[in-house]
């Protein structure tokens, strides 16, 4: 039988990403959240691995996910959006789970308000990808495959 869990990667969006496409475009462009889903499903094919997409609006919600996504995938892109600048919740979650975590954001959020400069999620990350837009996920995909395949 195949090794799902092995080849399975949570990709976990926070809050408004579901909002991708009408949400400040200037900053955020103008693909959506499905079309994200489609090229990480699309690519991760390609790179021989299955992604579990998910969006939730709530810090509970998304800290759940983190804490059973050790039972169905061997790593975690997070956008956690911006419980990333204030959720210690989410943080603990992610250092709980054991696995790599690769954070992503769309716009680069070191040349933004200030408040967007400090991460918490990013505590627990092994690298992170930011300003380079939806590709980002995709970027994050590759990232994913790197990191698991280290010895
Ligand atoms: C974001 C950046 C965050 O600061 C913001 O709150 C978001 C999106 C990004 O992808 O660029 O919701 O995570």
């Amino acid at each position: 039988m195949a090794d799902t869990v092995g080849s399975t990667i949570l990709v976990l969006n926070g809050p408004n990403l579901n909002l991708l496409g009408a949400r400040e475009p200037d900053v955020y462009g103008t693909t959506t959240l499905e079309d994200i889903k489609s090229a990480v499903t699309e690519y991760a094919n390609t790179l021989g691995m299955q992604v579990d997409f998910r969006q939730s609006n709530t810090e509970g919600e998304l800290v759940d996910w983190v804490q059973s996504a050790n039972q169905t995938a061997s790593a975690v892109i997070i956008n956690a959006g911006a419980y990333t600048h204030t959720s210690i919740a989410i943080l603990d979650a992610l250092l709980a789970c054991g696995l790599p975590v690769i954070e992503v954001h769309l716009s680069n959020i070191f040349r933004r308000e200030e408040f967007r400069h400090h991460s918490y999620t990013s505590q627990a990350a092994t690298g992170i990808i930011c300003g380079f837009g939806a590709q980002g996920y995709l970027l994050a995909l590759d990232a994913a495959k790197v990191t698991l395949a280290r010895p």
